[in-house]
């Protein structure tokens, strides 16, 4: 019998070695979106299961098949782990009624997402989002979208993603919406033969996801019924400035009219981005757009609309390919000959962190060759040794591990010593 444990398929460990990368990213991201404006917000990982519900729409996958729900002792409490971010923080937002202290609020979050999803390459189910969301009082500004947009690409051009592409659309306001679903399904009908089983369905529940799928025979039809979405003309308006924005400060995009998106809040603009690298058919690094109607349907005022993207930090992770980086993970090793001197250093140890300097001990007490090997594998600026020498004469032997060079110091002075030499 086997009575070892793995972690849950769909989620991963992310192991020491990789955590300085995601520290990395994490950092530039506060960096970044603080700049731009924007606060961080921390919602929990679970909510109500009728936010997501009333949310991300009733029929998409996100809720209909994907949604991980937990099993409550109480049975009139029904809440899933979140799949996304927007919902959460369009509920914090109303439930703290931002839209009474300002006119535009710019929040952005970092964090695990739930999706019960079949797992693939680059396709989990505890994912991690980098993610934005600008929530205005009234105004929508074809600025603010490509101000959003510019963010999301600026931010995957700091963390080294090469050469991004960017695909955007408009899919209108919610009356264009309406009616453009009238239109696509009067259209489709015409050829429901040649779309495919899955496409059937969608073209009842939600027509505009035929419009991106991927099956040939569905993307040939597309090809030939679709070659613009007949937008009114305010939509096409706001959406010809928003394009002419991104132009102005020199980000290439492709507008793309078959771009729908797979959550049912977005109106207007929707963006996609992905990236090459080992992504394979899940290239989508980051996503997002605008939702004009969402604060109301969750209890919130009509004149509350928002824009937002998240990005993928594992997409990212992988578009990135395999990041060689080694950090020193401490400056100083300190070890003692015999065990009877570890009371010392570990004494001298703890003097060292107080200090602020960065600083391991060898807690077995091997021989010198071994502890070395320890030293250097910590990357250890500086290994202290204590033999008996040492003791005997109230002093610390200072290695320096880049150029083999050896000093004997007072055990008095070891702590200003490295401070000033790692400060030099
Ligand atoms: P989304 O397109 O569902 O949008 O996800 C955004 C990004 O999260 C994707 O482009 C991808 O990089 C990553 N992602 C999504 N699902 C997975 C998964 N199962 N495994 C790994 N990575 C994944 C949203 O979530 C919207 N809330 C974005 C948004 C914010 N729209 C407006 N504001």
């Amino acid at each position: 019998m086997n009575n070892t444990f793995n972690v849950p398929r769909g989620t991963s460990d992310i192991l020491p070695d990789a955590v300085p990368l995601w520290e990395a990213l994490e950092f530039l991201a506060r960096k970044i979106c603080k700049s731009y404006g924007y606060r961080e917000i921390r919602t929990p990982v679970y909510e109500d299961v009728n936010l997501f519900k009333r949310s991300l729409g009733a029929t998409t996958d996100v809720v209909n098949k994907q949604l991980l729900e937990l099993a409550s002792a109480k049975e009139d409490e029904g809440y899933a782990l979140r799949p996304e971010g927007t919902a959460s923080v369009m509920r914090s937002y109303i439930e703290n009624s931002f839209d009474k202290k300002e006119r535009l609020s710019k929040f952005f979050y970092i964090g695990p997402m739930f999706r019960g999803e079949r797992p693939q390459k680059g396709r989990l189910r505890q994912f991690h989002q980098i993610g934005v969301e600008a929530i205005s009082v009234d105004e929508a500004s074809p600025f603010l979208d490509a101000e959003t947009i510019a963010l999301a690409m600026h931010l995957l051009r700091e963390f080294g993603v090469k050469d991004p592409q960017l695909k955007i659309n408009s899919l209108g306001s919610k009356e264009d919406k309406a009616r453009i679903s009238d239109w696509l399904r009067g259209e489709f009908a015409k050829h429901k033969d040649k779309l495919c089983v899955d496409c059937r369905e969608r073209f009842e529940r939600n027509v505009f996801r035929v419009l991106d799928c991927k099956n040939e025979s569905c993307r040939k039809v597309v090809a030939s019924v679709v070659k613009d979405l007949p937008l009114s003309v305010p939509s096409q308006e706001y959406f010809s400035k928003v394009q002419a924005a991104l132009t102005s400060i020199k980000i290439p995009f492709e507008v793309s009219p078959h771009l729908v998106r797979g959550l049912d809040y977005y109106t207007h603009t929707v963006f996609e981005i992905t990236a090459a690298g080992r992504l394979g058919s899940q290239d989508a690094v980051g996503a997002g757009g605008r939702y004009s109607t969402l604060a109301f349907e969750l209890g919130g005022a009509e004149n509350i609309r928002g824009i937002g993207f998240a990005l993928g930090i594992e997409r990212i992770l992988l578009a990135l390919g395999e990041a060689p980086i080694e950090l020193a993970r401490v400056d100083v090793f300190i070890m003692a000959m015999k065990e009877e001197y570890q009371p010392l250093i570990f004494l001298v140890l703890q003097l060292l962190r107080k200090a602020g300097i960065s600083a391991d001990m060898g807690f077995v007490c091997g021989s010198m060759k071994s502890q070395m090997g320890r030293a250097d594998k910590a990357g250890a600026r500086f290994a202290l040794i204590v033999g008996e020498d040492e003791v005997k004469n109230n002093s610390i032997a200072v290695k320096d591990m880049q150029n083999s060079t050896q000093e004997t110091v007072a055990l008095a002075d070891i702590v200003e010593h490295l401070g000033k030499v790692l400060s030099s």
